[in-house]
């Protein structure tokens, strides 16, 4: 075979293997217009992927914290990063002003693992057990929260706090306890039958947490 034929070849196969066309299964960006589903949304096609799909900045800067909790959670799960669909991973960001709170709440789908970067934090979960995790967790310390128990996150410090929160979901899912007793309309008498809560106290968050009945 002359050199020229061999050379182009090679050619061929070089570019052959090294066009932009992913494979299949390299991932699955989400494509946002379609349903969400428990396996996840379905596929954007990978010809219109960018790496825009795979980079989030909307955690460059936290959330309001002017709020009744002085705190807010910045999501960065599939429906606001399409990238990590199917991926089984997600991340956010927590801001909390002196004083701060995330309530107690669970993220029915996912293990979540935190990194304080600024401040002081007292985390805990409590166990099926019933038993506390509690720990005062300071800049570069890390706890995970075991899938689906309930945990909370508090500033202890008298600056603001930061943390960046990773999940082992896409959509970890986010149930608050406080929100699911008192922030609808299940009517207070059967609160206070199926918490042993007084009833004056369940009107009263309900007030402050939006719920009737
Ligand atoms: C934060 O939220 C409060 C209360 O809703 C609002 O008054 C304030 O303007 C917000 N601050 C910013 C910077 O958006």
């Amino acid at each position: 075979m002359p050199r020229w034929q061999i050379l182009f070849l090679f050619s061929l196969i070089f570019l052959s293997s090294s066009t932009s066309n992913a494979s299949v299964n390299d991932f699955c960006v989400a494509d946002l217009k379609g349903p969400d589903s428990p396996s996840g949304y379905t596929c954007k096609i990978p010809a219109k992927v960018t790496v825009s799909d795979f980079v989030f900045s909307g955690l460059a800067k936290g959330g309001n914290t002017t709020n009744i909790i002085s705190a807010a959670v910045t999501p960065a799960f599939v429906a606001q990063f399409p990238g990590v669909n199917g991926l089984g991973i997600s991340i956010a960001r927590l801001d909390l002003a002196p004083g701060g709170v995330i309530p107690f709440h669970t993220h029915p789908g996912a293990s979540e693992i935190l990194v304080v970067t600024r401040g002081i934090i007292k985390a805990g979960f409590v166990s099926s057990a019933n038993t506390v995790y509690l720990k005062t967790l300071h800049k570069g310390e890390v706890m995970v929260f075991p899938q689906g128990l309930l945990h909370f996150q508090v500033n202890v410090a008298k600056i603001h706090s930061n943390a960046f929160v990773s999940f082992s979901s896409a959509s970890p899912g986010l149930q608050i306890l406080d929100s699911a007793l008192f922030a609808n309309d299940l009517p207070s008498e059967l609160v206070a039958q199926t918490t042993f809560l007084d009833l004056a106290t369940i009107k009263k968050l309900k007030g402050v947490l939006g719920g009737t009945g």
